[in-house]
């Protein structure tokens, strides 16, 4: 089993970035999900991230940057210049304004850098994470010479993202102590991963929604985002199928999911219910109540899906979330899960 520190102890991010300067694993806390982090300057620590997740290596990862003691855009600037060969002036003004919080941004990559976390592609994603733990490991690893930290989300390829230690021990529960370390920093707030936005072709593209919403991007920088084209990076998240429990997901209206219900009477078994009210059935199903905040369901959405799926239960059905751009991160996640 993998080693689980308390976030909150000094002594326990101190061995965290010491494992990280080793080139080894850490489990780490951030604001959205916690991220299997290795040091995103070495090669053969970075691989060991694609094996322990079972991820495809061209597959490029996040690079974590620690936040800046100022609200400085030259310090912003050189920061990113570790990793970023080019930062146009909208990037600088979404660091501004978002930095550190739950916005990936992909700049074009300085070809000596960070070659094996990007998969080998020409271009490097760079966050800031605003979770005090996340930034005490990389400000700790920083200091120890690990510029950048690269980590996608702690499941295996392909599944719901984790939103608690628990969840990380319990996808890399074949990793020993010694292989991956997890600092335990209590449920992650946000709950969906980070908004990513390409800025390495000239304008903003939304390349996975989130909950910085493209509104919240337009008026930040002053310009329009551009739809997703063919030419735009490929993004794991942005595979139609991903964020899968074991159980089937399913989408539905309301009515339409109390309809099925009512259809299959005493036969409704195998099916947990995730919903905004709940439901009526003559067996008692594994059910919760959906909130009715977008905020509220993302920090929970993850942690409910493993919580059902570990019923037992061969479906899950999940009732269709509302119309809104606040709900975009959500209902792109679970539109995933039901592919
Ligand atoms: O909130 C988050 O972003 C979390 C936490 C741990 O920071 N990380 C995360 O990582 O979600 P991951 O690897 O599960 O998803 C990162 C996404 C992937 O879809 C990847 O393809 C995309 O970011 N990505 C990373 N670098 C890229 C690049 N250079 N070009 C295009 N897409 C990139
Ligand atoms: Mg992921």
């Amino acid at each position: 089993m993998p080693g689980v520190l308390n976030a909150n102890d000094p002594a326990n991010i101190e061995a965290a970035a010491q494992r990280l300067a080793a080139g080894s694993l850490v489990g780490m806390p951030t604001e959205t999900v916690y991220g299997l982090a290795a040091d995103a300057g070495n090669a053969s620590a970075v691989q060991r991230i694609f094996d322990a997740k079972g991820r495809p290596s061209d597959h490029p990862l996040i690079v974590h940057i620690a936040p800046l003691d100022s609200n400085d855009l030259q310090a912003w600037r050189a920061a990113v210049a570790s990793f970023a060969s080019e930062v146009p002036e909208f990037a600088l003004a979404l660091m501004r304004a978002f930095w550190p919080g739950p916005l990936t941004l992909i700049l074009p990559r300085r070809p000596d850098m960070a070659a094996v976390a990007a998969g080998g592609q020409n271009s490097v994603g760079l966050r800031c994470p605003s979770h005090p733990a996340a930034q005490a490991l990389l400000r700790a690893a920083r200091a120890k010479g690990v510029m950048g930290v690269a980590a996608p989300s702690a499941n295996r390829f392909g599944r719901v993202s984790p939103t608690t230690a628990a969840h990380v021990a319990d996808e890399f529960a074949a990793l020993s102590e010694g292989e991956l370390l997890i600092l335990d920093g209590g449920p992650c707030p946000v709950g969906i991963e980070s908004t990513i936005v390409d800025c390495s072709r000239g304008a903003p593209v939304l390349l996975r929604p989130g909950m910085v919403t493209p509104a919240h991007i337009e008026a930040a920088c002053g310009l329009l985002l551009r739809e997703r084209d063919e030419q735009a990076p490929r993004a794991s998240g942005t595979l139609a199928s991903h964020y899968a429990p074991r159980a089937a997901v399913r989408l539905m209206p309301a009515q339409q999911l109390q309809a099925a219900l009512d259809m299959l009477g005493k036969d409704a078994r195998n099916i947990a219910v995730y919903a905004s009210q709940a439901v009526k059935s003559p067996q008692a199903l594994p059910q919760r109540r959906r909130p009715d905040e977008a905020a509220a369901c993302a920090q929970e959405l993850f942690a409910v899906l493993r919580e059902l799926d570990a019923t037992g239960v061969r479906l899950i059905w999940v009732e269709t979330p509302p119309e809104g751009a606040e709900w975009d991160g959500v209902r792109d996640r679970l539109v995933r899960a039901a592919a």
